[in-house]
């Protein structure tokens, strides 16, 4: 019994793991194990001899239990404690950055303009991209015979067979914003809608959907002048240039009277789109003092209150600042593309901590 006890507790004792520990407990005091057997052959002994082995073998049986016991509680903290060395996470060291996506460069130059436009008190408004026909055309003085809607290759909604109203559209630039904002704000009013629009025109400065930014002041005593100086102040802060060369067209628009559609100067050498010099002129807005029938369907009185109005096109702004040559790939979502010209979303512009970095 000595040898038996010796034997186990120290295999108990060199136990590597619960398995190896489990294999022992059903070797030594298992059903079948050697302290079973033993105590099969009590039924042979003398009753003398039975009483001292008895109570012999039943101290033997719980010696081994007992070592059994405070191995496997041995056991499991040791592998707690591995597990604990081994698994810990400090959880005050700085997360690790992950990409979240870029801001998409119209997106970007959006943010831009909206912060340069709030610095000179505009406010941004808002329009549906679906509009009625009223509010893209009649009420911006385009009646229902005028070519401008033919040049605007205008997208039309579908309407059921039997419904006869006129069709709406997908709005075909900002301005109808300009009515919009005129019906809720009345005057004065000094707003800007930057959003997307739409017309059937595809080619390296045009795509079915592009976005504009619409922008309209209005008060008693708002001149051409007024309006020059805007588009100026904008483009310096926006392009952070002070010698940007834009040239002022007479042009025609049935809202704005006179009208004046501004270009910027470029170059488009080797295929690539650089601002400030060479001798290709890029158009990017159109703008002009809003017609007096357009302020009288906004709800306003024109014999009291004019402004001016201008369409930019942020799309063009863009390719323009970033040097991005064909307006094409802006829309085309491929991944690198979106990588190499993308910008760092939380970087927000402003004006005192620079537009774009
Ligand atoms: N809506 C015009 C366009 O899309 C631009 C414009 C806006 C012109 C406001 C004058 C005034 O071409």
């Amino acid at each position: 019994m000595d040898d038996l006890k010796s034997k186990y507790l120290s295999q108990i004792a060199g136990a590597a793991d619960e398995s190896a520990l489990e294999t022992i407990r059903v070797a030594a005091v298992g059903k079948k194990g050697e302290v079973a057997l033993k105590m099969r052959e009590l039924g042979k002994m003398t009753p003398e001899e039975r009483q001292l082995a008895g109570p012999a073998l039943n101290a033997l049986k719980g010696e081994i239990n007992s070592a059994l016991i405070a191995k496997k509680a041995g056991l499991v903290d040791a592998a707690l404690d591995e597990r604990l060395r081994t698994e810990w996470l400090d959880v005050t060291l700085p997360s690790r950055a992950r990409r979240v996506g870029t801001l998409h460069p119209v997106s970007q130059a959006q943010e831009e303009l909206t912060a340069i436009f709030a610095e000179l008190g505009f406010s941004v408004a808002e329009g549906a991209r679906v509009e009625t026909d009223w509010y893209n055309f009649d009420a911006l003085n385009i009646p229902g015979h005028h070519p401008a809607r033919a040049e605007m290759d205008t997208f039309y909604m579908h309407r059921a067979e039997g419904d006869d109203r006129p069709p709406h559209v997908l709005r075909t630039h900002t301005s109808p914003v300009q009515i919009r904002s005129m019906e809720k704000m009345g005057a004065p009013l000094r707003i800007i809608c930057p959003g997307g629009v739409y017309r059937a025109d595809y080619d390296q400065t045009h795509t079915p959907m592009f976005h504009q930014v619409e922008g309209l002041a209005l008060d008693t005593d708002i001149s051409m002048a007024n309006l020059k100086w805007t588009l100026e102040e904008f483009v310096k802060s926006f392009f952070e240039l002070d010698d940007i060369e834009l040239r002022f067209r007479a042009s025609h628009f049935p809202f704005t009277e006179p009208s004046a559609e501004v270009d910027i100067r470029c170059s488009w050498k080797d295929g690539t789109l650089k601002i400030g010099e060479g001798d290709d002129w890029m158009e990017i807005l159109g703008s002009g003092m809003v017609h007096p029938k357009v302020i009288a369907a906004g709800g306003i009185d024109p014999d009291v209150y004019q402004g001016f109005a201008f369409g930019i096109g942020i799309d063009r702004l863009a390719m323009l600042k970033y040097g991005i040559p064909d307006l094409r790939a802006f829309f085309d979502s491929d991944l690198r593309w979106l990588r190499h010209y993308g910008f760092q979303c939380l970087d927000m512009p402003s004006l005192h901590g620079g537009l774009s970095r």
